[in-house]
């Protein structure tokens, strides 16, 4: 299986003053930890990470020897625009990918197993959790339009896996249309393409906030 890594934000939100992949917890990187359970997946043949250029010798030395068994490639802008790079720079026999934000480092190799093994009989998984809090639709000026039926809603994580040329012509048709996404799964609903949800846990949270590292640290005591 081919996986990319998303890997190339500033981490704005976590007010580090540098990519958030690089704060060291427990004494690695957060991108370290990504790729030592990526890599722990024996389903996984080829990784792709996705960076700025200039953080590349940060982010390769901070990986250490996962270093030699990835392929760099630059980043873009947005997310969807660093995705469609990652696309671009794939191996011609890449027929599926998933594809793991760099900062979901607490995910599990079983789950990563589990979207590969669904993707067999699949053109799009994504895994997800059931959401637990009552969620509302506010407008603009903060007052409440609806609340969705909870068991309806799941909060959408990664990995994210796709039949390889689908997801390229969905990037594709994204740009001509000009359709700004935060998950590659959406190019698809816009399409009307399936997507098959595949329940995963709440520890594969995405490292956004100075609360999250907290809680990433935690999680990591137990790895
Ligand atoms: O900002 P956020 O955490 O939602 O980004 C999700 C993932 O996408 C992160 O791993 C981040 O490094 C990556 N990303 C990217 N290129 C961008 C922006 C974000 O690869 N231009």
């Amino acid at each position: 299986m081919h996986v990319l890594i998303p890997a190339a934000g500033s981490g704005s939100r976590m007010r580090a003053g540098k990519n958030k992949l690089l704060i060291e917890l427990e004494g690695e990187s957060l991108i370290y930890w990504t790729l030592k359970s990526v890599f722990s997946s024996s389903l996984v043949s080829w990784v792709g990470i996705i960076g700025q250029p200039n953080d590349k010798n940060e982010l390769l030395n901070s990986i250490k020897g996962f270093s030699s068994k990835v392929q760099w490639i630059n980043g873009g802008e947005t997310r969807q625009e660093s995705v469609f790079h990652g696309l671009n720079s794939l191996p011609s026999d890449a027929k599926k990918i998933l594809i793991h934000d760099g900062a979901r480092c607490l995910i599990e190799p079983s789950l990563i197993n589990k979207c590969a093994q669904e993707l067999e009989g699949n053109e799009a998984v994504v895994l997800a959790t059931k959401v637990t809090d009552t969620i509302k639709i506010v407008d603009d000026k903060g007052y409440i339009q609806e609340t969705p039926n909870r068991k309806n809603l799941w909060a959408a994580q990664t990995p994210q896996g796709f039949l390889v040329e689908r997801l390229r012509k969905a990037h594709l048709m994204a740009i001509e249309k000009n359709w700004i996404v935060t998950d590659d799964a959406s190019l698809f609903e816009i399409l009307n393409w399936q997507v098959k949800i595949i329940e995963g846990n709440s520890s594969n949270i995405k490292i956004t906030t100075p609360l999250d590292l907290k809680i990433a640290k935690l999680f990591l005591k137990d790895f």
